[in-house]
């Protein structure tokens, strides 16, 4: 794949269903950066974690299931239609202008002409800070849908325990050096 962007035959390489920890993999042993990284994501797999480390390193969060494949009834929840009769909006638009919101590109998938139709009529109104931080509370950490890679979540953890481990190396280090004694000298 790099070779074809070097070559100019691609314009750019994607990824998907990459965890922080593959994605640095990625980065490390390779000189392109990935441009984009499709995951599960939606309102009850929010993945901020995920969103930070790939807006740090410039690569474009892109969502896919941003509707989690109907699960939780979320054509009909509560939190979502409440917010989107404030605006004449349906619970789906709400989910899309609150990934919008989020810079998170979505790949809402129907094959309903109106509902294709309705999924792009997500310009025309803005969720204020409020009903952002609402729609937060709906996260409940984890894939609903599979995620596409067996083992997913402990990749993610496998992430978190990498720094944590980095950290608690460095304070080590920092609390070995103060401890430390001198060398004997022979
Ligand atoms: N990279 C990956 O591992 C991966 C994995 C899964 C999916 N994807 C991609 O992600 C995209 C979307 O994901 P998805 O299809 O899994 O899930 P999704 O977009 O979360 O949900 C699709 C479902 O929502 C319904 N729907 C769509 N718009 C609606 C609306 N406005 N009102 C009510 N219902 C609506 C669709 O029904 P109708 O079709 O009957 O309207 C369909 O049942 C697809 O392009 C897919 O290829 C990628």
């Amino acid at each position: 794949m790099e070779e074809l962007h070097e070559e100019g035959k691609i314009r750019a390489i994607g990824v998907s269903n990459f965890h922080p920890d593959r994605v640095m993999d990625l980065m490390v042993h390779n000189d392109v950066v990935p441009a984009v990284n499709q995951i599960e994501t939606h309102p009850f797999y929010q993945r901020t974690d995920d969103a930070a480390f790939l807006d740090e390193h410039d690569i474009q969060h892109e969502s896919w299931g941003p509707f989690a494949e109907g699960q939780n009834n979320i054509f009909e929840h509560d939190v979502l239609t409440t917010i989107g009769d404030r605006y004449d909006k349906s619970a789906a638009q709400v989910v899309l202008r609150w990934l919008i919101q989020r810079e998170i590109v979505a790949i809402p998938k129907s094959v309903h002409d109106e509902r294709i139709a309705e999924n792009f009529d997500v310009f025309d109104f803005e969720l204020i800070s409020a009903e952002m931080e609402t729609i937060s509370e709906l996260d409940e950490g984890e894939s609903m849908l599979g995620a596409g890679l067996p083992g997913h979540q402990s990749c993610a953890s496998s992430y978190d325990r990498r720094r944590d481990a980095r950290n608690s190396c460095k304070r080590g280090l920092v609390a070995g050096r103060t401890r430390r004694s001198p060398p004997e000298r022979a």
